[in-house]
């Protein structure tokens, strides 16, 4: 049957009391299946591992929400041969039907949406609201790519000499690895994984460690959807050791990465070393970090502005890789737009986000922690802190950071140069809106970036000379949606197609052209 035209997943109502209720029922329910168990699944059996990986919550790191398998180089080899014995017949599985159970995958995501975004709360400390927008990206990701895969799947006739039939079709690529961040634990996860397997390879998942429950429980939803066993297999383990094993491996022939830039880049690299019993290249798709800035000009609407920063520098503790961690502000308004954001910062309640009052809650983890403290210092020595914000009461069992930001850092500093990934912003004085560009764009990234300003010529210019991923005007930075905002940047932030776009698919596919003279 024909699918229905794409339409985004909405997200919840809070305000309808109902929602709350059920959220907080599933926040109960999940509580008490805690400690979940996730072993290995490759060739569709599960293994248990005696390593085990603890997946705690961020806000409250005594509890273990759930318990990983810890995979090693013999079981990656066996994922791999897994999913290469898969190959053939999924691969030759009609368009259609792969599209159908990603489908039906989405059905079951609807299903559990609370549940799903409830284990996001207790796993990766999301709030309500974000954990919810994850579970509505992956339901997205599941439609979106099922219709794409349909588009694609049709082959285009080329020319038109009489006598010729020339057709150019898509066939996959092979197996491909899939290793995902913690921070979008369903939503990032999903979108690589199916796009992998509605193009028709066979994929094997390695989640982050501290997200492990979540990615485990995406498989199932592949599996209640019908997936064949071996199709999709579940790999949780330490990223070196599964990584050495896999990323040179000769029967890996993509991998679909989206992390950290250091780790990106080691990937690129090792992918790149093609062993001689290899038959191809592998491709490697790899969305790394961000350093985005949001530019405030002389004539902005503060009101729109303040709020729009503070929750594309706040939101999620500042763990996104769009997140804004610079904000530029024309000189004739700074001191305006930086009384009211000391304000309106000031006033943001921050501790575990189980409760929907905080809107900031733990970062990932002690390692975070230590980081992001660690540049807190640096700022504090170079320049001046404009807000420190701490947690409040009953915030001692978590990773937490204070909310921080800092005036009076030259814009080549570490802080305005690196990708911190927590909850730190740093605002920059710009004499004219030329210098605001030169500083937005004088980073190795290029992923999102804003501008606030009610000029026409200045957004014009933007448009053209604000060179990043995805550039917001007048609005916030983070949360692009599926089809209306397709996703990813270039320079050190990435490469490869965007994502919740319609060129995505087509990168874990191989092009092909057959010419009939008739
Ligand atoms: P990370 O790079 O530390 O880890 C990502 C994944 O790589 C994890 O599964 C990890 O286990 C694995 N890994 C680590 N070392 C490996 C190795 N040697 N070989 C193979 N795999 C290895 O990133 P993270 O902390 O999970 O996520 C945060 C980062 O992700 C930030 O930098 C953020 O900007 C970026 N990110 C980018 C996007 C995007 O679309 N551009 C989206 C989300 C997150
Ligand atoms: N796609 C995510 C966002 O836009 C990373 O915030």
């Amino acid at each position: 049957a024909t699918l229905p035209p794409f339409k985004n997943e909405p997200p919840t109502d809070w305000t309808v009391e109902a929602n709350r209720r059920s959220f907080a029922s599933a926040l109960r329910e999940v509580r008490k299946s805690m400690p979940f168990q996730a072993p290995l699944i490759i060739d569709g059996k599960k293994i248990k591992t005696e390593e085990i990986i603890e997946s705690r919550n961020p806000n409250s790191f005594s509890e273990i929400v759930g318990v990983a398998s810890k995979a090693n180089g013999s079981h990656a080899q066996k994922a791999v041969e897994a999913a290469w014995k898969a190959f053939p017949s999924w691969g030759d599985t009609p368009p259609e039907r792969r599209a159908e159970i990603l489908i039906r995958a989405a059905e079951e995501a609807r299903k559990k949406r609370h549940f799903l975004a409830a284990l996001q709360v207790l796993e990766v400390g999301k709030s309500w609201s974000e954990a919810d927008a994850d579970v509505c990206e992956a339901i997205d990701f599941l439609e979106y790519y099922a219709r794409e895969m349909i588009r694609l799947s049709r082959p285009r006739r080329m020319g038109d000499v009489p006598g010729e039939i020339s057709e150019l079709f898509y066939e996959p690529r092979g197996v491909a690895l899939v290793v995902a961040p913690w921070n979008f634990p369903l939503a990032i996860s999903t979108g690589m994984t199916s796009a992998a397997l509605v193009t028709g390879n066979t994929v094997v998942y390695k989640p982050s460690s501290q997200s492990a429950i979540t990615g485990y429980m995406m498989v199932t939803l592949f599996e209640k959807a019908g997936l064949p066993p071996g199709v999709l297999n579940y790999l949780p383990g330490p990223g070196r050791i599964i990584g050495d094993h896999l990323l040179r491996h000769p029967l890996v022939h993509m991998i679909a990465f989206t992390g950290s830039k250091e780790v990106g880049l080691h990937i690129i690299a090792q992918a790149a070393q093609t062993p001689p019993e290899a038959q191809h290249v592998k491709s490697v798709i790899a969305e790394m970090g961000g350093k985005n800035a949001i530019i405030i000009d002389s004539d902005a609407d503060l009101d729109e502005a303040v709020v729009h920063v503070l929750h594309s520098a706040f939101g999620y503790q500042g763990q996104k890789c769009s997140a804004c961690s610079r904000v530029i502000v024309l000189e004739e308004n700074y001191d305006r737009f930086v009384t009211r954001l000391k304000a309106a910062a000031e006033s943001i309640e921050i501790g575990p986000v189980e409760d929907p009052r905080f809107f900031m809650g733990a970062v990932i983890d002690e390692g975070a922690q230590k980081k992001i403290m660690e540049y807190i210092e640096h700022g504090k020595k170079d320049g001046k802190v404009l807000v420190m914000k701490t947690p409040e009461k009953g915030a001692e069992g978590g990773y937490f950071v204070p909310l921080t930001i800092f005036t009076d850092l030259p814009p080549d500093h570490r802080l305005c140069q690196e990708e911190i990934f927590g909850p730190v912003l740093v605002v920059i004085k710009a004499r004219t809106f030329d210098e605001a560009l030169d500083i937005a764009n004088g980073t190795a990234f290029a992923l999102t970036g804003g501008v606030f300003s009610r000029s026409p010529q200045n957004i014009e210019k933007a448009k053209k000379a604000f060179r990043v991923g995805n550039l917001y005007i007048n609005r916030g930075i983070t949360g692009a949606i599926v089809n209306r905002h397709p996703f990813g940047g270039f320079k050190l932030s990435g490469i490869g197609s965007k994502a919740g776009g319609p060129d995505y698919l087509l990168q874990f596919m191989v092009p092909r052209n057959n010419v009939e003279n008739t």
